[in-house]
């Protein structure tokens, strides 16, 4: 089994958008048993996947109990399941905080090892207590960006957190270039900067995910769009390999 968190400091970034993709990647391309696990309360990715949480449990007393296998929903996709977010995960970061636990979800994450190949975390923001607790569980951070010098600034800090305060263990690192207008010689110039770098174009079949409520490959599987996310999945396995 391998972890693999889409993460990012900024909001806003596409980061739901690309685990939502990524998970389905991951059980339709690969064939891979994939558990999307979405840790932000604003529930897009659950959203995004046609699903909703269950009104009578709590995800964040499911991280406290250590009990998160009954609340797996089925997605529409074959091999591809859900723990859906709820409103009580707003609360998650107080708890994570007083809770003396530093590896919580570390622990969580090896209890889905045997009936999952692959975990995709859909991350809120921020440098968190939680975002902390991710960066000593998963074997490889997703970290989506907007073409821009801030954002390469936001991620040169991000390594620079990593190397001070995860000296013993680090997951492995795959920024991503997301939202990419290369009308906009701004997006040109720092794409080129970054040479290899994957890169997600700004669509509009991904901005409709949101109504649509279906992956990209399932919906454009032709389109622009879903090539890029064929190819980042590509990338996610090929850098999973490299890590052993
Ligand atoms: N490549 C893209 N092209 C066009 N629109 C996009 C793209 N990626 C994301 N979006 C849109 O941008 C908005 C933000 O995307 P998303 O929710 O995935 O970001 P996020 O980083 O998860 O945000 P948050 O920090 O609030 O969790 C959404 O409306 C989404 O549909
Ligand atoms: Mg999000």
């Amino acid at each position: 089994m391998r972890s693999i968190a889409v993460f990012s400091v900024k909001g806003g970034v596409g980061k739901s958008a690309l685990a939502v993709n990524l998970a389905h990647a991951a059980a339709t391309i690969s064939g891979r048993r994939t558990l999307l696990w979405d840790l932000d309360a604003q529930g897009a990715a659950t959203h995004m996947l046609r699903l909703a949480a269950r009104p009578d449990i709590s995800a964040r007393k499911g991280i406290a109990d250590g009990e998160l296998i009954p609340l797996v929903q089925a997605s529409d996709f074959a091999r591809l399941d859900v723990l859906a977010a709820d409103k009580s995960l707003r609360h998650l970061e107080r708890q994570l905080t007083e809770d003396d636990k530093s590896k919580r979800l570390k622990k969580l994450i090896k209890s889905f090892e045997k009936d999952y190949d692959r975990v995709v975390l859909d991350c809120p923001p921020g440098l968190t207590e939680l975002a902390e607790q991710v960066f000593r569980a998963v074997d490889l951070l997703v970290v989506p960006m907007l073409p821009s010098p801030l954002s390469m600034r936001a991620f040169d800090q991000l390594i620079e957190h990593l190397a001070k305060h995860h000296k013993s263990y680090a997951p492995a690192l795959l920024p991503v270039f997301t939202m990419v207008d290369r009308r906009k010689t701004l997006h040109r110039d720092t794409i080129a900067a970054a040479p290899g770098r994957p890169v997600i174009p700004y669509a509009a079949a991904i901005e409709a995910m949101a109504s649509t409520r279906l992956p990209v490959l399932a919906k454009a599987p032709g389109s622009p769009a879903a090539r890029a996310f064929s190819v980042l999945w590509t990338d996610v396995e090929r850098t999973l390999a490299k890590r052993g």
